[in-house]
């Protein structure tokens, strides 16, 4: 039985950029489980770019991580020495467990997790992506909000990410030309050679303005927008008519949050009567079960592919959310905090 657990807690709050010097690392006694609640041993751990607003202005909820407190984040753990009627030893449950190796629960306040099973025929980490928030994202993103329909030209920020990645093969099957933005050779490449997109835009080589006149010289039907900022100008500048962007992140602004780059140009949403609204992925819960169904099929097929990107350990997370703001992950970031 475990006697302590490995946390991350933020140690202080970045002006703009994040850096290692903000978390601190802490041994901390554990109680054994009392009745009705259980141990859970976390697997793995995401790290996505929101992390960075939890640090601060506490980004949708509102609220940031005290400091002292332990990093949020999501993660899928195994149950340990349970007390608990509802939950067995070995069962797998998925939530906020936060940067830690350990929590105790009893399934409700003290750490609210649910049961999950494997994907079938999948890798369990797949329902930390494709099967789970990050796949549902990405499918009722762009069929809800951005309406592909055949010939349609989509262009997508943050391509090569997670969410990006799958935005980017659903509307290839939807019958339109996709064009990826991301921030290196390989990336790009990868979007073109493997995924098969039309085109890739290397952000931190290219001018984006010009490259995306040079890919959809005909205007962009569908802007699925990850990062915001002067991304979302160049893509505002070319819009077709009766265009639909769609705000899912805005990574390129999370580190400096109080000064939020808006758009300049969001009158050209007039000229070309376009709409341009977000979204957030809670809103649809109740429709998970549709895009775990849809894209895992998708993945059993082979018709749809991700990459991960995984650091080993719980020594590691204040690494992973450095590398996902640096764009230094290809493919979704995670810790493996214990081997399955
Ligand atoms: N609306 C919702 O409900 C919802 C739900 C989930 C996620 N999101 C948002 O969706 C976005 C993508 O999330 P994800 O989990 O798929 O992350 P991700 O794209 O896998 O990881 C972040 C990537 O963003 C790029 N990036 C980092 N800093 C950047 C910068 N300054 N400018 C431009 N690109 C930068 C990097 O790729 P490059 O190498 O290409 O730069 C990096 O690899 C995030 O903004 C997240 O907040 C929204």
């Amino acid at each position: 039985m475990r006697d302590s657990a490995t946390q991350w807690t933020v140690r202080s709050r970045p002006n703009d950029q994040v850096s290692l010097a903000n978390f601190e690392k802490q041994t901390v006694p554990v109680d054994a489980p009392s009745d009705g609640e259980f141990g859970i041993e976390t697997l793995y751990l995401t790290v996505s770019p929101p992390a960075r607003m939890w640090l601060t202005s506490g980004g949708l909820t509102g609220v940031p991580v005290p400091v002292g407190g332990v990093m949020r984040g999501s993660g899928i753990g195994r149950v340990v020495g349970s007390r608990h009627p509802g939950f067995a030893d070995g069962d797998i449950v998925s939530g906020a467990l936060g940067w830690t190796d350990y929590n105790l629960s009893d399934g409700a306040a003290k750490m609210p997790v649910q049961k999950i099973a494997a994907p079938e025929g999948l890798p369990l980490t797949t329902a930390m992506h494709v099967m789970g928030g990050t796949g549902a994202t990405a499918y009722f993103g762009l069929y809800e909000f951005g309406l592909p329909r055949v010939g349609d030209m989509v262009l997508v920020s943050a391509a090569a990410g997670s969410v990006g990645a799958i935005v980017c093969q659903l509307a290839k099957m939807a019958g339109c030309q996709v064009v990826g933005i991301a921030g290196s050779d390989e990336k790009c490449n990868w979007l073109t050679d493997a995924l098969g997109m039309d085109g890739a835009i290397n952000y931190k080589r290219e001018d984006v303005a010009t490259r995306i006149k040079d890919l959809c010289p005909n205007g962009i039907d569908i802007f699925f927008d990850n990062v915001g900022g002067e991304t979302l100008d160049a893509a505002l500048d070319n819009i077709a008519h009766g265009a639909r962007v769609v705000l899912c992140g805005g990574t390129s602004q999370y580190d400096q949050e109080a000064e939020w780059l808006g758009p300049k140009n969001y009158f050209n949403l007039v000229y070309k009567e376009a709409t341009m609204r977000g979204f957030y992925i809670f809103s649809f819960a109740d429709r998970f079960g549709e895009s775990r169904d849809r894209l895992g099929a998708l993945l059993r097929s082979g018709d749809l592919t991700y990459n991960e990107d995984i650091l080993d350990g719980i020594d590691k997370a204040p690494d992973a959310l450095l590398r996902v703001l640096a764009g230094e992950n290809f493919g979704t970031q995670l810790i493996r905090v214990m081997p399955e």
